[in-house]
């Protein structure tokens, strides 16, 4: 994410230096070479970087500047256990203010964390003995994935929290300098900014929670979930974006954002259900699609299921958080025997599942296999053909919850949709 900024503000003039802890990416980010899939952005990275505009190094090598805005974008919770990594920050606070400047530089949070981070932050910057000096901001980032510069370039909104004005004084002006006049900056205290990056993640999660609800609730009734979903989002009120059925949410920033914002640390103890709701009806639709699938094929143990995509959304590569892995690892712990094919991922195994092989082909995935699952909606797989895959496979069984196959055509074909 931080990579995206520092991209936009080379692009628009200002001198960048990025700082990153993996030697690897200190390696092959100035040769232009990205570890994701973002098209726009490596295009970016790679005029600025010849530009002689953005540099990168290791924090050691670091250059400690005068006058300076320093953003930290770094993966602030530890996955799963859903827990601040407070000794990063440590060293962060500890090297931010062991020096004395002339000018005053801005520190700015723009990794998501638990509500009252900064407030925490503040304190280890203050042990320092020129923590004082620094001005501190929260500025979270709303991006997409698969859209980060484009997003970085342009805001739907800038969210800046501080505690005085001063503190953010130096951010609002580049931002005014870097932003067309029509995106709003929305000004606002440090736990504030906080609470509008995790509410705005727990919305989110909570909409799609609700339109997978409604699918399942759709299928159950043997209804067309995309007319009722069309029927019900051609309402203003409720609009048609971000409302299609699939597997649940996923990635690295939803479901984890809806278990930060129930974090018991730094003396949170508010019960937020709407973000609980949510993440039971993700684990609830895997159950279903689990129970669905012995329906229609009998015992899972030993029987080979083909997952066709495992990134937790479409036309990228990530995996973090991805309810396709989930769902291999429990059709694996049913006993089954799941082969993966992923277009954008390469190697053996499944990244998050490393007892799940990965096959080099839709045909290998699907060669003799009880079931197919859809598990991401990638674009090349809304070409697949049914005529082929009918002669591979040994039941024609089919589960498609993103609705991206042509149902009647597959069903020609002798697929049965479970
Ligand atoms: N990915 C998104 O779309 C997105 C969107 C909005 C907010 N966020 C938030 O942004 C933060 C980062 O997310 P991400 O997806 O970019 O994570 P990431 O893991 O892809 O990137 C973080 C980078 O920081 C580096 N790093 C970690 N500690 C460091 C240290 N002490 N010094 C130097 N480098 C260090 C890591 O090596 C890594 O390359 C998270 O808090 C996330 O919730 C992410």
């Amino acid at each position: 994410m931080g990579l995206a900024t520092a991209v936009f503000l080379a692009k628009k003039g200002r001198p960048v230096h990025v700082v990153e802890k993996n030697p690897q990416i200190v390696e092959n980010l100035p040769k232009g070479s990205l570890h994701f899939h973002e098209p726009t952005l490596r295009k970016h990275l790679e005029t600025t970087v010849k530009s002689g505009q953005l540099t990168i190094g290791l924090p050691e090598a670091a250059p400690f500047q005068d006058n300076a805005l320093i953003f930290i974008a770094i993966d602030s919770v530890v996955q799963d256990l859903w827990k601040m990594r407070l000794s990063s920050f440590e060293q962060m606070a500890q090297w931010l203010g062991q020096r004395k400047t002339r000018h005053k530089r801005t520190v700015i949070l723009k990794s998501t964390n638990i509500l009252g981070f900064a407030d925490a932050f503040r304190e280890l910057l203050w042990k320092q003995p020129h923590g004082k000096t620094l001005s501190l901001a929260v500025n979270p980032e709303f991006l997409r994935e698969g859209f980060a510069y484009e997003d970085t370039e342009s805001p739907w909104r800038v969210v800046i929290g501080a505690e005085k004005p001063a503190e953010r004084r130096a951010l609002v002006d580049l931002y005014r300098e870097v932003y067309p006049k029509n995106v709003p900056i929305v000004k606002t205290t440090c736990k504030e900014a906080e609470l509008i990056k995790l509410g705005s993640n727990v919305y989110l999660s909570h909409r799609l929670a609700f339109i997978h609800e409604l699918a399942d609730y759709a299928r159950q009734a043997g209804l067309d979930i995309d007319r009722v979903r069309q029927g019900i989002g051609l309402d203003e009120r409720v609009g048609q974006g971000y409302f299609n059925p699939g597997l649940g949410f996923g990635g690295s920033c939803l479901p984890k954002d809806c278990n930060l914002i129930n974090s018991r640390e730094l003396d949170n103890t508010f019960e937020f259900k709407t973000a609980q709701t949510a993440l039971e009806i993700n684990q609830r639709l895997l159950d279903g699609l689990v129970s669905r699938l012995e329906h229609a094929v009998g015992q899972l143990q030993d029987k080979k299921i083909a997952l066709l995509g495992a990134a937790f959304k479409a036309d990228l590569d990530d995996t973090r958080g991805s309810q396709a892995v989930n769902l291999a690892l429990k059709l694996a712990e049913k006993g089954a025997q799941v082969v993966v094919f992923d277009p954008f991922i390469d190697g053996a195994y499944l990244p998050g599942a490393e007892a799940i092989p990965l096959a080099d082909t839709v045909d290998e995935a699907c060669h003799d296999a009880s079931a197919v699952v859809i598990g991401t909606a990638h674009s090349r797989f809304r070409r697949l053909s049914a005529k082929t895959l009918s002669g591979l496979v040994r039941n024609k069984v089919i589960v498609d919850y993103f609705r991206i196959l042509n149902q009647p055509r597959w069903q020609k074909a002798g697929f049965t949709f479970a």
